[in-house]
């Protein structure tokens, strides 16, 4: 047979099923190819010879026809428009036949070069890609501190990866006391973000269950059919809720480094299009392809990442839960050395915290410039916690003191009056008896009225004295005269037997009775001070993590003032952190407002803001930072937290 120039060649082949729309520009230089075979034979009709070649149906039919229907013959269902005007063979004229089958084929045979060498390039470009996101997730996923974030990063990712439409996460339940664990925890979903959490038993009834047994990895091409006699079966549910329809599906464990199935790893539909959102309609048509063994190598590496940074995470979530508990039995303990300090730290943290978190809210003055990362809050809210640690370096007996006196001290005055009154009392029998010795009878009775109107006397005016002194005892401030009465007292004496004459008042007694204000002298003041140092030193000793190192020194700022003039080291202030000034004036407000101390009885929270704002005008403390505590209504949020609360007494 012969072909003349103007003659074109049709080929349908199996080849051009496989062949992708990118491909199909440089392979049609020479021929031309249907994809559909229907259209295929509404062009060549049974009128134009048919050329037969093994792998390949060629007919040939004229030119004007090729032509007429070029357009039609290359419009491809994914909409790949590839119009060559070359796509037909020239031939010699007078080509023989033999001659043409051998060129055709020559052509299918470079075709299938041709094709095999796209194909494997194309899989060595997805594999550098693949390659190429796996590093990406897997430096995500060592960076990422957030639980939650992190398990959205590992969905989202892992989808992508493999042109997943879903994917979910199953997490399994830690069990205490290492018992076998029992359930798997859902966490979240990729098609459904707001998704409760449920649980379900590892056992081999659910898909998820399964693989959380077994460790297998699941390639499961249509749900709805499973292949084989399988234990598990398809819970649809999900579908019928949510007008959906799961079809494949890539069921992967996530294993740690002791091969332990910590969770897994469900990807769904796997799409045929990556970037083609689906319908109902391609999901169950062909809009779904299976996962192959390629998507298993991808996501079995990022589900071995995934496990890895999860388990960090929970051990970072332990050992930070573990210190949480620690800090907070470390503060119970200390405080119940004090019961009436109990509650104070807990609630100056409370309280530097929503200060914190308001000038983060406010853009305004100083503070439009400062912002506390979550981090910063996290070390203020325990350097607050800690900020009394120190109180453990201070004498018990110290720290509880609440009168001027101490008790045993005041016992001994009592026993001492006793003593000095017993004294007047034998005193008076002894003259009674000596009157008796020397007096007559008619005389006894006005001696013993006169001698005991004057032990009365006496017993009024020891009386006296002694309410005096438990008076001066208060910790309130003396009055001059009362002061100079107990100085007189002081200087009294009496007898006692063996030790000869005693003063009335110890002079360390008197020492403590003459305290100005409050219930401490200077050696009890400088003792009770030396808590913030011990803080320090304490707290110094602990090896912090970069994020919490400023603990100590923001604790052991929290009784300096902006002026230069508290304690121990007369900072001023710009030696003085937001961080310890938002702390102080924490400690100040619950010091003034705790309730029944044992020196000074609580304060109206409104007394205690306009102590502060004294304290403000005076540059003591930051008055921007008090600003916001009064318009935010800090105190009052907080100070709900006291009710019902035993309250405290604040060093
Ligand atoms: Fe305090
Ligand atoms: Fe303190």
């Amino acid at each position: 047979m012969l072909f003349a120039r103007q003659m074109a060649i049709c080929v349908h082949t199996q080849l051009s099923d496989q062949l992708p729309p990118y491909l199909l520009g440089p392979l049609c230089r020479n021929l031309y190819y249907f994809t559909d075979p229907s259209e295929f034979e509404s062009v060549c009709h049974d009128k134009h010879p048919v050329l037969a070649v093994p792998s390949a149906v060629i007919p040939v039919i004229p030119e004007n026809i090729f032509a007429q229907n070029r357009g039609r013959l290359v419009e491809f269902s994914d909409g790949v428009r590839t119009v060559s005007p070359y796509s037909y063979m020239a031939l010699p004229i007078n080509i023989s036949s033999d001659l043409a089958v051998r060129a055709v084929e020559t052509s299918l045979g470079a075709i299938r070069s041709d094709l095999e060498r796209h194909t494997l390039e194309h899989r060595l470009n997805i594999s550098y890609e693949d390659i190429r996101k796996i590093t990406e997730v897997g430096q995500a996923l060592a960076t990422e501190k957030s639980f939650d974030k992190l398990i959205d990063l590992i969905i989202e990712r892992a989808r992508e990866l493999v042109d997943a439409d879903g994917a979910s996460l199953y997490l399994v339940e830690r069990a205490s006391n290492q018992e076998t664990p029992t359930h798997i925890r859902f966490k979240r979903s990729a098609l459904q973000l707001n998704a409760n959490e449920f649980r379900l038993p590892i056992d081999k009834k659910s898909i998820a269950g399964y693989v959380a047994l077994t460790g297998e990895e699941l390639l499961l091409a249509d749900v709805h059919r499973l292949q084989g006699n399988t234990d598990y079966t398809y819970n649809s549910s999900f579908d019928k809720m949510h007008n959906y329809h799961t079809k494949s599906m890539m069921v992967i464990p996530m294993k740690n480094h002791r091969n332990d199935v910590i969770g897994v790893l469900q990807l769904v539909n796997k799409k045929r299009i990556p970037d083609r959102e689906l319908t109902l309609e391609s999901m169950q048509g062909s809009g779904v392809i299976p996962f192959n063994e390629n998507d298993i190598e991808i996501i079995r590496s990022v589900a071995g990442q995934a496990a890895v940074a999860i388990e960090n995470n929970i051990l970072i979530d332990d050992i930070s839960n573990l210190f949480e508990a620690f800090v907070k039995a470390s503060v119970t303990a200390i405080e119940a050395r004090d019961p009436t300090t109990s509650g104070h730290s807990f609630r100056v943290a409370e309280y530097s915290i929503s200060m914190a978190e308001a000038v983060n809210r406010v853009a305004r003055g100083n503070f439009s410039n400062i912002y506390l990362s979550s981090e910063q809050l996290r070390e203020l809210r325990y350097a607050s916690l800690l900020h009394d640690f120190g109180k453990v370096g201070v004498r018990e007996h110290v720290l509880v003191k609440s009168k001027k006196l101490y008790p045993e001290q005041v016992q001994n005055i009592r026993w001492r009056f006793q003593y000095i009154r017993k004294l007047f009392e034998n005193k008076m029998l002894r003259e009674k008896i000596e009157a008796m010795k020397n007096l007559p009878r008619e005389a006894w009775d006005s001696l013993e009225q006169k001698l005991e109107i004057e032990l009365d006397q006496k017993n009024r005016e020891v009386e006296h004295m002694l309410a005096a002194i438990l008076e001066a005892n208060e910790p309130t401030i003396l009055e001059e005269g009362s002061f100079d009465f107990i100085q007189r007292i002081a200087a009294m004496q009496f007898y006692l037997d063996g030790e000869g004459t005693k003063p009335y008042i110890e002079p360390e007694e008197l020492y403590s009775l003459s305290i100005r204000k409050g219930t401490l002298d200077d050696k009890e003041r400088r003792e009770i001070e030396s808590h913030v140092t011990h803080t320090f030193n304490f707290l110094s000793k602990i090896p912090w993590t970069k994020d919490l190192k400023g603990i100590p020194r923001i604790a052991y700022g929290h009784h300096e003032k902006l002026d230069g003039t508290g304690y121990p080291l007369n900072l001023e202030a710009p030696e003085i952190s937001i961080q310890t000034r938002i702390m102080t004036i924490a400690d100040i407000y619950d010091a003034l407002t705790a309730w029944d101390r044992p020196y000074k009885k609580a304060m109206d929270p409104l007394r205690a803001l306009s102590i502060l704002e004294e304290e403000k005008k005076q540059g003591k403390i930051d008055g921007e930072i008090l600003d916001i505590f009064i318009e935010k209504k800090i105190y009052e949020k907080v100070h709900e937290l006291k009710r019902g609360q035993e309250q405290v007494r604040v060093i």
